[in-house]
């Protein structure tokens, strides 16, 4: 394969990005993180007054926001409307308003129609990592991993990258739970395993075993 197309799926905190930025930067491909475009989107919402809880006002508003994500894995950057959104995109109340958003098919469609056509430019090949990459976005992947954890693991992981008010593990780990049962369940592209996606129980694994893993599976497809 001359380019690669490469896709990363699985709930929260399975270390899916870190994962996929440092296969994507040892490889020398580029990288799209497909939840920080949703979480621009929700964020764009939240602060132009649509009510998240309106599933009609989200869906007439869902191609609005000019969303750019910069594909270098060493810094991504992503902005909407040209302003910076790496900062905003990751507070507690974007994380509790983006599956509501995400479950909408207007934005589904918004988005996946830009994942794609970010993946067709990638000269070399692309880490795109999501909920859908394998099942929707990119179902002709060269490879597809779908990434797990036990939901402690994922709540220790995860509370540990939060600093302050974010950083109980318990509530952290009700967050996930919530969040990722609502991904799960909805009726648009849920988060699901590809039928030929390898599963990697990350559990008992450190963030080093599964970047080593991964990139040894694509180099045997390139
Ligand atoms: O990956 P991250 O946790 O930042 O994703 C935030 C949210 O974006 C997810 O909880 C999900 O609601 C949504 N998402 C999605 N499809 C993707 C990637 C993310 O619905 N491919």
């Amino acid at each position: 394969v001359e380019s690669v197309i490469v896709a990363i799926d699985g709930p929260a905190g399975t270390g899916k990005s870190s994962t996929s930025k440092a296969v994507a930067a040892a490889l020398g491909l580029s990288y799209l993180d497909t939840g920080a475009q949703y979480r621009a989107i929700t964020w764009w919402m939240i602060t132009n007054g649509i009510d998240v809880a309106d599933p009609v006002a989200i869906a007439t508003a869902a191609a609005k926001p000019a969303i750019l994500s910069g594909t270098d894995p060493i810094d991504p950057t992503i902005t909407v409307d040209g302003v910076d959104a790496a900062g905003p995109i990751r507070t507690p109340e974007v994380s509790a308003k983006v599956s509501a958003v995400s479950a909408i098919p207007e934005v589904r469609t918004a988005l996946t129609d830009l994942q794609r056509s970010i993946a067709a430019s990638a000269v070399t090949g692309i880490v795109v990592e999501g909920r859908d990459i394998g099942t929707t976005v990119l179902p002709d992947a060269d490879l597809k991993i779908f990434l797990t954890a036990s939901p402690e693991a994922r709540a220790a992981r995860r509370s540990g990258e939060l600093k302050g008010a974010g950083s109980d593990v318990l509530a952290t780990k009700e967050a996930l739970l919530k969040r990722d049962a609502a991904d799960s369940g909805r009726k648009t592209s849920p988060l699901a395993k590809a039928d030929d996606a390898l599963e990697v129980d990350t559990t008992e694994l450190t963030l080093q075993q599964v970047i080593e893993r991964v990139v040894t599976l694509v180099e045997q497809k390139r």
